[in-house]
Protein backbone atom coordinates (compact mmCIF):
# COMPACT_ATOMS: atom_id res chain seq x y z
CA UNK A 1 0.00 0.00 0.00
CA UNK A 2 1.37 3.66 -0.96
CA UNK A 3 1.39 6.45 1.55
CA UNK A 4 -1.07 8.11 -0.31
CA UNK A 5 -3.50 5.11 0.57
CA UNK A 6 -2.68 5.02 3.99
CA UNK A 7 -3.34 8.54 4.10
CA UNK A 8 -6.91 7.81 3.16
CA UNK A 9 -7.63 5.02 5.25
CA UNK A 10 -6.65 6.79 7.78
CA UNK A 11 -8.82 9.48 7.66
CA UNK A 12 -11.72 7.53 5.93
CA UNK A 13 -11.89 5.77 9.62
CA UNK A 14 -11.06 9.75 11.42
CA UNK A 15 -14.49 10.46 9.36
CA UNK A 16 -16.28 7.30 10.75
CA UNK A 17 -15.22 7.77 14.48
CA UNK A 18 -14.08 11.22 15.30
CA UNK A 19 -9.99 11.00 16.85
CA UNK A 20 -10.11 13.55 19.08
CA UNK A 21 -6.43 14.83 19.75
CA UNK A 22 -5.33 13.77 15.95
CA UNK A 23 -3.37 16.95 14.89
CA UNK A 24 -5.10 19.29 17.44
CA UNK A 25 -2.73 22.30 19.04
CA UNK A 26 -2.68 25.15 21.32
CA UNK A 27 -5.42 27.20 18.86
CA UNK A 28 -8.65 28.26 20.84
CA UNK A 29 -11.48 27.68 18.67
CA UNK A 30 -12.39 30.81 18.10
CA UNK A 31 -16.33 31.87 17.38
CA UNK A 32 -17.63 35.47 16.16
CA UNK A 33 -20.37 37.32 16.98
CA UNK A 34 -23.29 35.13 15.22
CA UNK A 35 -21.27 32.00 14.40
CA UNK A 36 -21.38 28.72 16.61
CA UNK A 37 -18.96 25.76 16.21
CA UNK A 38 -21.12 22.45 16.70
CA UNK A 39 -19.48 19.94 19.29
CA UNK A 40 -18.73 17.45 16.87
CA UNK A 41 -16.46 19.55 13.92
CA UNK A 42 -14.41 20.61 17.21
CA UNK A 43 -14.34 17.12 17.72
CA UNK A 44 -12.65 16.92 14.29
CA UNK A 45 -10.42 19.50 14.67
CA UNK A 46 -7.71 17.87 12.67
CA UNK A 47 -5.68 20.84 11.50
CA UNK A 48 -2.37 22.47 13.72
CA UNK A 49 -3.16 26.18 13.62
CA UNK A 50 -5.81 28.62 11.85
CA UNK A 51 -6.10 29.43 8.47
CA UNK A 52 -8.88 31.69 8.56
CA UNK A 53 -7.70 35.49 8.92
CA UNK A 54 -10.09 37.76 8.58
CA UNK A 55 -7.98 40.22 6.57
CA UNK A 56 -7.31 37.59 3.86
CA UNK A 57 -11.43 37.65 3.11
CA UNK A 58 -12.88 41.30 2.31
CA UNK A 59 -15.07 41.55 -0.82
CA UNK A 60 -17.15 38.09 -0.85
CA UNK A 61 -13.74 35.65 -2.13
CA UNK A 62 -14.37 32.67 -3.66
CA UNK A 63 -12.64 30.08 -1.59
CA UNK A 64 -11.08 26.91 -2.42
CA UNK A 65 -10.49 24.42 1.08
CA UNK A 66 -8.59 21.16 0.70
CA UNK A 67 -8.50 18.35 3.06
CA UNK A 68 -11.98 19.42 4.58
CA UNK A 69 -11.73 17.79 7.59
CA UNK A 70 -14.76 18.08 9.46
CA UNK A 71 -15.51 20.84 7.66
CA UNK A 72 -14.83 23.53 10.71
CA UNK A 73 -12.33 25.61 8.92
CA UNK A 74 -15.20 25.70 5.89
CA UNK A 75 -18.00 27.04 8.42
CA UNK A 76 -15.54 29.87 9.63
CA UNK A 77 -14.83 30.73 5.99
CA UNK A 78 -18.24 31.10 4.77
CA UNK A 79 -18.66 33.45 7.44
CA UNK A 80 -17.06 35.52 5.42
CA UNK A 81 -18.43 34.98 2.01
CA UNK A 82 -22.41 34.43 2.43
CA UNK A 83 -23.12 33.64 -0.86
CA UNK A 84 -23.94 29.91 -2.79
CA UNK A 85 -20.94 27.97 -3.39
CA UNK A 86 -18.69 30.89 -1.78
CA UNK A 87 -16.36 28.02 -0.08
CA UNK A 88 -15.46 25.35 -2.43
CA UNK A 89 -14.40 22.04 -0.25
CA UNK A 90 -12.48 19.70 -2.00
CA UNK A 91 -11.41 15.84 -0.24
CA UNK A 92 -9.90 12.35 -2.03
CA UNK A 93 -11.94 10.83 1.11
CA UNK A 94 -15.75 10.31 0.13
CA UNK A 95 -16.46 9.20 3.95
CA UNK A 96 -14.89 12.77 4.98
CA UNK A 97 -17.33 14.67 2.46
CA UNK A 98 -20.30 12.84 4.21
CA UNK A 99 -18.96 13.54 7.56
CA UNK A 100 -18.75 17.32 6.93
CA UNK A 101 -22.00 17.54 4.99
CA UNK A 102 -23.80 15.85 8.23
CA UNK A 103 -21.74 18.44 10.04
CA UNK A 104 -22.76 21.52 7.58
CA UNK A 105 -26.72 20.82 8.35
CA UNK A 106 -26.09 20.79 12.35
CA UNK A 107 -24.05 24.03 12.22
CA UNK A 108 -27.16 25.37 10.07
CA UNK A 109 -29.64 24.46 13.17
CA UNK A 110 -27.14 26.60 15.28
CA UNK A 111 -26.40 29.78 12.59
CA UNK A 112 -28.89 31.52 11.75
CA UNK A 113 -27.25 32.91 8.67
CA UNK A 114 -25.60 29.96 7.42
CA UNK A 115 -26.78 27.93 4.67
CA UNK A 116 -24.95 24.66 3.64
CA UNK A 117 -25.06 25.59 0.40
CA UNK A 118 -22.67 28.21 0.99
CA UNK A 119 -20.18 25.26 0.48
CA UNK A 120 -19.96 23.39 -2.28
CA UNK A 121 -18.21 19.89 -1.64
CA UNK A 122 -16.29 17.92 -4.44
CA UNK A 123 -14.22 14.52 -4.05
CA UNK A 124 -11.01 15.11 -5.71
CA UNK A 125 -7.22 14.97 -4.95
CA UNK A 126 -5.03 17.51 -3.84
CA UNK A 127 -2.57 16.75 -6.55
CA UNK A 128 -4.95 17.09 -9.32
CA UNK A 129 -7.63 19.34 -7.84
CA UNK A 130 -11.05 19.58 -9.68
CA UNK A 131 -11.16 23.63 -10.29
CA UNK A 132 -10.27 26.23 -12.99
CA UNK A 133 -7.29 27.85 -13.60
CA UNK A 134 -6.69 31.05 -12.17
CA UNK A 135 -11.17 31.15 -10.63
CA UNK A 136 -9.61 31.65 -6.54
CA UNK A 137 -9.00 34.25 -4.36
CA UNK A 138 -8.20 32.28 -1.20
CA UNK A 139 -6.86 28.57 -1.24
CA UNK A 140 -6.43 27.05 2.23
CA UNK A 141 -5.08 23.64 3.42
CA UNK A 142 -4.72 22.82 6.75
CA UNK A 143 -2.02 19.89 7.86
CA UNK A 144 -2.55 18.33 4.80
CA UNK A 145 1.47 19.06 2.80
CA UNK A 146 3.11 18.21 5.60
CA UNK A 147 1.76 14.55 4.84
CA UNK A 148 3.21 14.59 1.11
CA UNK A 149 6.75 13.30 0.23
CA UNK A 150 8.73 15.80 -2.25
CA UNK A 151 7.28 15.13 -5.29
CA UNK A 152 3.45 15.26 -4.44
CA UNK A 153 4.04 18.60 -2.68
CA UNK A 154 5.71 19.95 -5.39
CA UNK A 155 2.59 18.86 -7.13
CA UNK A 156 0.30 20.08 -4.66
CA UNK A 157 1.55 23.61 -4.01
CA UNK A 158 1.85 23.82 -8.09
CA UNK A 159 -2.17 22.49 -8.47
CA UNK A 160 -2.93 25.62 -5.68
CA UNK A 161 -1.17 27.65 -7.72
CA UNK A 162 -2.33 26.74 -11.18
CA UNK A 163 -6.31 27.89 -9.49
CA UNK A 164 -5.61 31.05 -7.81
CA UNK A 165 -5.80 34.39 -9.63
CA UNK A 166 -3.31 36.75 -9.98
CA UNK A 167 -2.37 38.00 -6.50
CA UNK A 168 -4.60 35.31 -4.80
CA UNK A 169 -3.68 33.90 -1.75
CA UNK A 170 -2.73 30.46 -0.38
CA UNK A 171 -3.34 29.65 3.31
CA UNK A 172 -1.89 26.99 5.24
CA UNK A 173 -0.88 25.70 8.53
CA UNK A 174 1.16 22.55 8.72
CA UNK A 175 3.74 21.35 11.78
CA UNK A 176 7.49 21.70 10.81
CA UNK A 177 10.44 20.70 12.50
CA UNK A 178 14.25 22.04 12.39
CA UNK A 179 15.72 18.65 13.33
CA UNK A 180 16.87 15.82 11.01
CA UNK A 181 14.16 12.55 10.84
CA UNK A 182 15.60 9.34 10.52
CA UNK A 183 14.49 7.60 7.58
CA UNK A 184 12.09 4.75 9.54
CA UNK A 185 10.67 7.84 10.68
CA UNK A 186 10.22 9.28 7.09
CA UNK A 187 9.03 5.74 5.63
CA UNK A 188 6.33 4.84 8.54
CA UNK A 189 3.08 5.71 6.34
CA UNK A 190 0.91 5.83 9.40
CA UNK A 191 2.75 8.09 11.40
CA UNK A 192 3.76 10.66 8.08
CA UNK A 193 -0.35 10.32 7.71
CA UNK A 194 -0.49 11.58 11.37
CA UNK A 195 1.13 14.55 10.66
CA UNK A 196 4.28 13.50 13.04
CA UNK A 197 6.86 12.44 10.86
CA UNK A 198 7.11 14.36 7.09
CA UNK A 199 7.50 17.67 8.29
CA UNK A 200 10.14 19.72 6.65
CA UNK A 201 12.15 22.71 8.55
CA UNK A 202 10.85 26.06 8.04
CA UNK A 203 13.34 27.26 5.29
CA UNK A 204 12.66 24.24 3.11
CA UNK A 205 8.65 24.72 3.47
CA UNK A 206 9.00 28.23 1.99
CA UNK A 207 11.33 27.40 -0.54
CA UNK A 208 9.21 24.65 -1.99
CA UNK A 209 6.58 27.46 -2.12
CA UNK A 210 8.76 29.86 -3.71
CA UNK A 211 9.94 27.42 -5.99
CA UNK A 212 6.63 27.16 -7.83
CA UNK A 213 6.43 31.10 -8.05
CA UNK A 214 4.75 32.77 -5.10
CA UNK A 215 6.41 36.12 -4.67
CA UNK A 216 5.65 36.98 -1.43
CA UNK A 217 5.23 34.79 1.65
CA UNK A 218 4.08 35.73 5.18
CA UNK A 219 4.79 33.58 8.35
CA UNK A 220 2.36 34.84 10.77
CA UNK A 221 2.62 32.04 13.38
CA UNK A 222 4.96 29.48 15.05
CA UNK A 223 4.10 27.26 18.18
CA UNK A 224 4.88 23.88 19.92
CA UNK A 225 3.40 21.28 18.28
CA UNK A 226 4.53 17.89 19.18
CA UNK A 227 7.27 15.91 20.97
CA UNK A 228 8.60 12.48 19.41
CA UNK A 229 10.18 10.86 21.99
CA UNK A 230 12.54 7.49 22.01
CA UNK A 231 10.09 5.79 24.47
CA UNK A 232 7.30 5.85 21.94
CA UNK A 233 8.52 6.85 18.70
CA UNK A 234 11.08 4.95 16.29
CA UNK A 235 14.26 7.58 17.29
CA UNK A 236 16.98 7.39 19.42
CA UNK A 237 16.66 11.40 20.28
CA UNK A 238 13.56 13.39 21.35
CA UNK A 239 12.54 15.41 18.15
CA UNK A 240 10.58 18.60 18.53
CA UNK A 241 8.14 19.49 15.79
CA UNK A 242 6.55 23.13 15.98
CA UNK A 243 3.24 24.17 13.80
CA UNK A 244 3.18 26.80 11.69
CA UNK A 245 0.98 29.30 9.64
CA UNK A 246 2.00 30.81 6.10
CA UNK A 247 0.24 33.07 3.50
CA UNK A 248 1.66 32.47 0.01
CA UNK A 249 0.88 34.88 -2.37
CA UNK A 250 0.16 34.69 -6.04
CA UNK A 251 2.64 38.04 -6.57
CA UNK A 252 5.40 37.94 -9.32
CA UNK A 253 8.63 37.24 -8.75
CA UNK A 254 10.69 40.17 -8.31
CA UNK A 255 13.71 39.95 -9.88
CA UNK A 256 15.69 40.27 -7.26
CA UNK A 257 13.89 37.18 -5.47
CA UNK A 258 10.74 36.47 -3.27
CA UNK A 259 9.96 38.75 -0.41
CA UNK A 260 9.61 36.75 2.84
CA UNK A 261 8.32 38.32 5.77
CA UNK A 262 9.59 36.61 9.02
CA UNK A 263 8.32 38.76 11.75
CA UNK A 264 11.50 41.17 10.97
CA UNK A 265 11.42 44.91 11.50
CA UNK A 266 13.97 47.64 11.38
CA UNK A 267 14.67 50.84 13.58
CA UNK A 268 16.11 53.98 12.82
CA UNK A 269 17.38 55.79 15.86
CA UNK A 270 19.94 58.22 14.03
CA UNK A 271 20.14 62.20 14.27
CA UNK A 272 17.39 62.50 11.05
CA UNK A 273 14.38 62.81 10.87
CA UNK A 274 14.24 59.46 8.95
CA UNK A 275 16.07 57.23 6.81
CA UNK A 276 15.32 56.56 3.34
CA UNK A 277 17.11 53.53 1.50
CA UNK A 278 16.27 55.03 -2.04
CA UNK A 279 14.31 51.73 -2.35
CA UNK A 280 11.14 52.75 -1.11
CA UNK A 281 11.63 51.81 2.40
CA UNK A 282 11.53 54.69 4.77
CA UNK A 283 12.72 54.54 8.08
CA UNK A 284 10.57 57.45 10.71
CA UNK A 285 12.97 57.84 13.56
CA UNK A 286 12.51 55.31 16.04
CA UNK A 287 9.61 53.83 14.25
CA UNK A 288 9.80 50.18 13.26
CA UNK A 289 8.91 49.31 10.17
CA UNK A 290 8.25 45.54 9.07
CA UNK A 291 10.76 44.66 6.51
CA UNK A 292 10.79 41.68 4.34
CA UNK A 293 14.26 38.76 5.06
CA UNK A 294 15.86 39.99 1.72
CA UNK A 295 15.06 44.02 2.51
CA UNK A 296 16.20 42.79 6.43
CA UNK A 297 19.95 41.81 5.01
CA UNK A 298 20.58 44.54 2.32
CA UNK A 299 20.54 47.36 5.60
CA UNK A 300 22.51 45.20 7.67
CA UNK A 301 24.88 45.22 4.49
CA UNK A 302 24.59 49.29 5.11
CA UNK A 303 26.63 48.27 8.27
CA UNK A 304 25.30 51.14 9.72
CA UNK A 305 25.34 51.68 13.21
CA UNK A 306 22.08 53.86 13.67
CA UNK A 307 19.45 51.16 12.35
CA UNK A 308 18.48 47.98 14.00
CA UNK A 309 17.49 45.05 12.82
CA UNK A 310 14.66 42.72 14.92
CA UNK A 311 15.25 38.84 15.25
CA UNK A 312 12.45 37.17 13.35
CA UNK A 313 9.19 36.51 15.48
CA UNK A 314 8.08 34.80 13.17
CA UNK A 315 4.69 37.08 13.65
CA UNK A 316 4.16 38.72 11.06
CA UNK A 317 0.69 40.32 10.45
CA UNK A 318 0.80 42.59 7.79
CA UNK A 319 1.92 46.17 6.70
CA UNK A 320 5.54 47.02 5.95
CA UNK A 321 7.80 46.99 3.23
CA UNK A 322 7.67 45.57 -0.38
C1 LIG B 1 -5.07 16.22 8.83
S1 LIG B 1 -6.63 16.23 8.09
C2 LIG B 1 -7.00 17.96 8.14
C3 LIG B 1 -8.44 18.26 8.03
C4 LIG B 1 -8.83 19.74 8.09
N1 LIG B 1 -8.01 20.51 7.20
C5 LIG B 1 -8.72 20.28 9.50
O1 LIG B 1 -7.95 21.23 9.72
O2 LIG B 1 -9.41 19.76 10.39
C6 LIG B 1 -6.28 15.93 6.38
C7 LIG B 1 -7.49 15.99 5.46
O3 LIG B 1 -7.04 15.84 4.11
C8 LIG B 1 -7.79 14.83 3.45
N2 LIG B 1 -6.89 14.24 2.43
C9 LIG B 1 -5.93 13.31 2.58
N3 LIG B 1 -5.28 13.11 1.42
C10 LIG B 1 -5.81 13.97 0.51
C11 LIG B 1 -5.55 14.25 -0.85
N4 LIG B 1 -4.59 13.60 -1.54
N5 LIG B 1 -6.31 15.18 -1.48
C12 LIG B 1 -7.30 15.84 -0.80
N6 LIG B 1 -7.58 15.61 0.50
C13 LIG B 1 -6.85 14.70 1.16
C14 LIG B 1 -8.23 13.89 4.55
O4 LIG B 1 -9.37 13.13 4.20
C15 LIG B 1 -8.52 14.89 5.68
O5 LIG B 1 -9.82 15.42 5.56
Amino acid sequence: MSYLSATEELYRDAALIPDVGLCCTTNPVWELPGLKIPKIMQEMNYGCGSTVHARDLTNSPRILYVGVGGGMELLQFSYFSRQQSGVVGVDVVPEMLEASRKNFKIAEEQNDWFHSDFIELHQGDALNLPVEDNSIDVAAQNCLFNIFKEEDLKKAIEEMYRVLKPHGRLVMSDPTCEQEMNQTLREDDRLRALCLSGSLPIDQYIKALTDVGFGTIEVRARKPYRILDPKHYPTDELIYIESIEVAAIKDPMPEDGPCIFTGKAAIYYGEDRQFDDGKGHVLLQNQPLAICDKTAQALSDLNRDDIFISDSTYHYDGGGCC
